[in-house]
């Protein structure tokens, strides 16, 4: 099983982008103590979401967000609410928190 990271490395209401041994984009996000993880595809035109490095949330720290058109997904579920894809969702990944401390990437 891959350890991506470890939860340290992502506070609370921050976002980190990591490469996959597959070579997959992805980032991962804490909000409430849990962590999510995502393709860094936007379902819009299949384009990184981030402009700034590890910038994958909005100003208010709330949403995902797109940094070519502004839309706008759920943390917890990666779906559009708003924005040219919305009622589309972001690739959810598969991790797992294991008690050492380390984010795994979960097998399939
Ligand atoms: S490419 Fe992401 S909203 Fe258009």
């Amino acid at each position: 099983m891959f350890k991506i990271c470890m939860t340290d490395d992502i506070p609370e209401r921050e976002a980190r982008s990591f490469e996959t041994p597959e070579g997959d984009v992805i980032f991962i996000t804490q909000r409430d103590g849990s962590f999510y993880a995502y393709q860094n595809v936007c379902p819009h035109l299949q384009v990184e979401l981030e402009f700034l490095e590890n910038q994958f949330l909005d100003r208010d720290k709330e949403y995902i967000e797109c940094s070519t058109h502004g839309a706008l997904f759920m943390v917890e579920s990666g779906e559009c609410i708003m924005g040219p894809c919305q009622g589309q969702s972001l690739e959810k990944v598969a991790i797992q928190v294991h008690s050492d401390g380390g984010i795994y990437l979960a097998d399939e």
